[in-house]
């Protein structure tokens, strides 16, 4: 086990650094492999834990998986096996994934049913929905989702709330049923629109990308494909907000801009210049206006940000509100940032940040892979030393991150944690 150690305050971070692949697209498109025997390329994928976990799960299934050098070559031609176990699902709800794609293939799936989390309850419920209106019987016995059918059919589907996981376990479910199908309501996220060009360079008809409203119409079979995944707009925000908070200037180069547009508005809204390119985006300047953010589906702004975000308000003077209308319990990382000095109060889905204490470092527990982001931020400004432990958290999402804050003048280390 490891943990950072971190000087903070008198740094600030300078320098060009590249934004990583993107985790949220890796992950559906690694399980859409499972939809066609075939051999998958898939490049600039972030070496990171939740990319080695899917990769042990096709494995299991009985796909061949080679990572290296940030390319990953999938071979589907041998899988025979329909389960994915308590093991690996326990360790990631993405695991979930794989269950349209089996359903679709072989007409049937044993996947264990993922228990709750560290952002409180998460259902499946509009998942297995979906499912079943594409013709699928369901049945929970022992902790298992058992889903089977004949022949999966087109249905019209409106979920009663948006959902990325749903979104991209119909969408890879009603690419090989028969007919059309219509979601409604589909999550508009970059990451779905990704998944949905990879399905339709495997074969799949599919309109409405980018929109709420998803047209598929089914095709009896897929076949094999190569992708390069997008950047990833959590990191990019991530690195940026690093370098907010140290009151430095850096370029975050290899990244899409246009994905990040409510982030990049609300730095501004602080005070930060944040200036664009095609694939490139530089911040720098000083923040000093408090504000309010709200946390809603794509477009709007992505509660994967929204921990970071909190570190960096708490530096800033004056009164901030963030509202997580996301997850029911994203806030575990407040007390946490409290033991630096921050000084937040937490009234339901609502955190009220009265900001510009002075951090001082203190040993700090990570309890998710946001979370960690966050007092890693809150770390760079704190005086002194922070010592951060589970950052196995953090190394589920992020590729290294503490080299990159290193490249950029960051004073962090991983050290072993005894
Ligand atoms: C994905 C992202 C995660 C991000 C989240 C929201 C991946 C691997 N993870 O998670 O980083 O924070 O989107 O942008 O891409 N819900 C239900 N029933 C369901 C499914 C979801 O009630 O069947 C609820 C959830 O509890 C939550 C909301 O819908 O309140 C949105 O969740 P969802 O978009 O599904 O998140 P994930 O796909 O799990």
């Amino acid at each position: 086990m490891y943990k950072f150690k971190i000087k903070g305050k008198a740094r600030k971070l300078k320098g060009t650094i590249s934004a990583s692949g993107s985790k949220n697209a890796g992950l559906p498109i690694m399980a859409a492999t499972l939809l066609a025997a075939g051999n998958y390329t898939i490049n600039n994928v972030p070496d990171i834990i939740d990319i080695r976990t899917m990769a042990e799960l096709l494995s299991i299934l009985g796909s061949k998986v080679e990572f290296k050098n940030h390319e990953l070559k999938i071979h589907t031609d041998s899988c025979t096996c329909y389960e994915a176990p308590y093991d690996l699902v326990k360790r990631m709800r993405a695991s979930i994934y794989v269950l349209g794609p089996l359903v679709a293939r072989y007409g049937k799936a044993r996947v264990s049913f993922p228990g709750g989390c560290a952002l409180g309850a998460r259902p499946i419920n509009l998942h297995l929905e979906g499912l079943q209106k594409l013709g699928t019987n369901i049945e929970i016995e022992h902790g298992y989702i058992n889903a089977d059918t004949k022949k999966l059919h087109s249905n019209e589907i409106i979920f009663e709330q948006r959902s990325v996981g749903a979104t991209a376990n119909i969408l890879m479910a009603s690419v090989l049923a028969d007919g059309t199908t219509i979601i409604r309501n589909a999550a508009c996220e970059p990451e779905i629109n990704a998944l949905a060009v990879f399905l339709i360079q495997m074969g799949a008809k599919i309109e409405g990308i980018g929109t709420d409203c998803l047209t598929v119409n089914g095709i009896q079979t897929l076949h094999s494909a190569n992708v390069s995944l997008i950047p990833d707009r959590i990191e990019t925000g991530t690195l940026l907000l690093a370098a907010a908070i140290t009151k430095g200037e850096i370029t975050v180069k290899n990244c899409c801009p246009s994905d990040l547009s409510m982030v990049l508005e609300k730095l501004r809204e602080i005070g930060f210049s944040v200036n664009v390119n095609n694939d490139s985006i530089t911040i720098s300047g000083k923040g000093k206006n408090p504000i309010e953010i709200s946390t809603n589906p794509y477009p709007a702004f992505p509660t994967d940000l929204q921990a970071p975000f909190a570190s960096l308000l708490s530096t800033i003077k004056g009164k901030s509100i963030i509202d997580e209308n996301i997850f029911s319990d994203r806030f575990m990382y407040i007390s946490e940032l409290q033991r630096l000095g921050a000084d937040i109060k937490l009234d339901k889905n609502r955190i009220v940040i009265h900001g510009g204490n002075q951090l001082t470092g203190a040993p700090l527990m990570a309890s998710d892979i946001r979370a960690a982001a966050a007092l890693v931020i809150a770390a760079l400004a704190s005086e002194g030393e922070t010592e951060i432990s589970r950052i196995y958290h953090l190394d589920r999402g992020y590729e290294r991150l503490e080299n990159k804050l290193a490249q950029l003048g960051a004073d962090i280390e991983r050290i072993e944690d005894n």
